[in-house]
């Protein structure tokens, strides 16, 4: 019995490395998995790194078959997410969507224990609409997504809601924050990549710069905690989709803050870079956690200011 990672980046490696301390042996599955940076996040001698395309279903079978696979959690995403889809529509749309759909029809077909997906919780926050107030009588009934990516994770969120209600399939998505965390490789979306280029350029001695906008975010540790969590959860889990967040909205003011505790003398700028605009809308609320504590136990352990310290500690350790 094994759980199968589809999708070997910012997240999956940190699922990978719960699951190795767990004294797991998780196959990692991408199709373009880059190993240098895999490495420095999960041993490699200590998982199974396979090469596989999430939309072709004999691959999945490949996977599933010979390596005992119970397990599924699925992190496959579209370059850059959010800005990517607005770029690419159909890439996102083919890879997020039927992506998602082969993993549920392999779960179906192999009577898998269990699928964890990830959403994302611009589903709280890249909406527009519900004028009527959830009346199903009026077209405006429900607020909808206002991006390619957000209606992608959307229909994935409603298609494994309805497989689980249908097909019995035992579906969880777990919606995370922007998601910051040690990386070097390629991934993550637009503010996975600005907090990483902030970090590298306050050690450096260079001017940061961090955007304008609040954001809720979540440390890929965190995220993959919460993850893991919703793995093993031996409870009903009831609404079976789960915020994965630090629970608040960190300004700009605070995240600058952070980096100047974290790496003294560092020098911060706010700004809204241009390609940013899509990924960074004005975020006010902060996403409710109350069923993630309550149904898989899921608080999170980093907040901005410890996330960006322990940041700063991984980038500082590798340069030794
Ligand atoms: N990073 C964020 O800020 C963030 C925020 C909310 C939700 N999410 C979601 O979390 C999940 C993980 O995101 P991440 O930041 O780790 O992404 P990432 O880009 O770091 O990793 C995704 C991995 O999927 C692989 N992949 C792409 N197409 C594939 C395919 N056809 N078959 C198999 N593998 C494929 C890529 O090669 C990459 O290694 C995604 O579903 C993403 O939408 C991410």
């Amino acid at each position: 019995m094994a759980v199968l990672i589809i999708g070997a980046g910012l997240v999956g490696s940190q699922i990978a490395r719960l699951l190795v301390e767990q004294g797991q042996r998780p196959v990692l599955m991408d199709t373009a998995a880059q190993r240098d940076a895999l490495g420095e996040i999960v041993d490699l001698g200590r998982v199974e790194l396979i090469e596989g395309d999430i939309l072709q279903p004999p691959h999945l079978a490949r996977a599933i078959q010979p390596y005992g696979i119970s397990d599924i959690v699925h992190t496959a995403a579209n370059p850059m997410l959010t800005l990517g889809a607005q770029r690419d529509p159909f890439g996102a749309i083919q890879l997020n969507i039927m992506g998602t759909v082969n993993v549920l029809e392999a779960a179906r077909a192999h009577k898998l224990r269990r699928v964890v997906v990830a959403s994302s919780n611009v589903l709280n926050h890249f909406l527009a609409g519900g004028e009527g107030k959830g009346d199903p009588s009026k077209e405006e009934a429900f607020p909808r997504p206002t991006t390619f990516y957000a209606t992608t994770k959307q229909a994935i969120e409603n298609l494994g809601l309805n497989y689980a209600r249908w097909n019995d399939v035992d579906f969880a998505a777990v919606r995370y924050g922007a998601v910051c965390g040690p990386w070097t490789g390629q991934g993550g979306g637009g503010p996975s990549n600005i907090v990483r280029e902030a970090v590298l350029n306050a050690l450096r001695g260079e001017e940061a710069v961090v955007g304008a906008g609040g954001l809720e975010w979540v440390y890929s540790k965190d995220a993959a905690r919460g993850t893991v969590l919703a793995l093993q959860a031996t409870a009903d889990l009831r609404s079976r989709v789960f915020n994965i967040t630090m629970g608040r909205v960190t300004t700009p003011d605070e995240l600058a803050d952070a980096l100047k505790a974290a790496v003294p003398g560092a020098r911060v700028r706010i700004e809204t870079p241009a390609a940013a605009a899509v990924s960074a809308p004005q975020m006010h609320h902060a996403s409710d956690l109350g069923l993630a504590k309550s149904v898989i136990g899921y608080q999170p352990e980093y907040d901005m200011s410890k996330a960006i310290q322990d940041l700063v500690d991984w980038f500082k350790a590798k340069q030794k």
